[in-house]
């Protein structure tokens, strides 16, 4: 038995609850912000509200925090950015990886599938780059362990298939609807597989695989690196499967890589992208989704929904009201 308090998910040791608690005010705060902004065609103007008022909550959770992938550098972001220190600084030292506004064109444009997310554990617990894109395979716990993103798609759909007791005919794979997948698309439909085209949002796709009423099997392409290791950290708090792969998209993009030293070939599990069990997930929706629907107002406030996963609750659906000002 191991008696190690900060790996079993009873003692919350780290405090993961409590953190989740907190945190929590910040996705709703940032997706409250982007209220205004839906459909108005400004998507620089909703993720600045979304991240004003993120970091105006994740200035008062208890404890030290630093954010590892936030807005960008310091230079170009003005709030949230690498590195920033959040917290009231009384409590544990923890960091985060933050997307005050996933799905800015959807927000934008009016459209389903916006939210704000944050993934957050303990120091050093979440793995960093410059690189901002990564090619991802992620799967449902049914599927743990038969994945491998350096095998040919025809034998990951297989191997899936057979892990899920399905036939690959049966098989829904979210993929980007990115040019650089059209190929990958094609394929999988040739292979008789459905695919879930998003114009983007890979969170959400990731979470319609790994929630058990998702209506997806496995997600994979390339899309943002934050957006990979926010993934990374739902897929190990609900006991899924992920692999990654930097894939720079530009010449620019790769030199950066290179000077940070990071092997480009190197296969991220999802043990190297979030090293904790200790961590924490959570997304507020700003536009609707299968899983959160948009902010409503109500006699007696806004009322936003949450979906919050922790090592001691995996999968909580918060329908919250907000506290009316003034
Ligand atoms: P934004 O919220 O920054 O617009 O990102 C949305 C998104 O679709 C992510 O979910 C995805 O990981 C990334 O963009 C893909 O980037 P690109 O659109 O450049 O291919």
């Amino acid at each position: 038995m191991n008696d190690s308090p900060s790996q079993s998910p009873d003692s919350d040791a780290f405090g993961a609850d409590r953190l989740a608690l907190h945190l929590l005010g910040a996705t709703q705060a940032a997706a409250l912000a982007c209220v205004p902004w839906v459909g108005r065609g400004d998507k620089e103007a909703a993720d600045g509200a979304a991240v004003a008022a993120m970091r105006e909550v994740l200035g008062t959770v208890p404890g030290t925090g630093r954010v590892v992938i936030g807005e960008g550098e310091k230079d170009e972001a003005p709030m949230l950015f690498t590195g920033e220190e959040v917290g009231d600084g009384n409590g544990p030292a923890f960091e985060l990886a933050i997307d005050p506004l996933e799905g800015t064109d959807y927000c934008a444009s009016g459209l389903d599938g916006a939210i704000s997310v944050l993934a957050a554990g303990p120091r050093d617990s979440i793995w960093a780059t410059s690189g901002y894109y990564m090619d991802k395979l992620i799967v449902g716990p049914a599927a743990k362990g038969t994945i491998d993103i350096n095998a040919p798609v025809d034998q990951t759909l297989e191997r899936v298939a057979k892990a899920l007791g399905k036939e690959v005919s049966d098989l829904v794979v979210v993929v980007l609807d990115k040019p650089r997948h059209e190929e990958v698309i094609a394929h999988i439909r040739e292979k008789g597989a459905g695919v879930l085209a998003v114009p983007a949002g890979d969170v959400m796709g990731s979470l319609r695989v790994l929630l058990p009423d998702g209506g997806a099997d496995l997600a994979l392409g390339v899309g943002g690196t934050p957006e990979g290791v926010i993934t990374a950290c739902v897929t190990r708090l609900l006991g899924g499967d992920m692999q990654a792969k930097l894939a720079p998209q530009s010449d620019d993009e790769r030199s950066g890589i290179e000077a940070d030293g990071v092997d480009l070939d190197q296969v991220l599990t999802v043990e190297n992208l979030v090293s904790s069990d200790d961590c924490v997930f959570l997304a507020t929706g700003i536009t609707s989704n299968p899983l959160l629907p948009a902010p409503e107002e109500t006699p007696w406030g806004w009322r936003t929904h949450s979906f919050m996963v922790t090592p001691r609750h995996p999968g909580l659906f918060v329908r919250a009201l907000a506290r009316l000002q003034g």
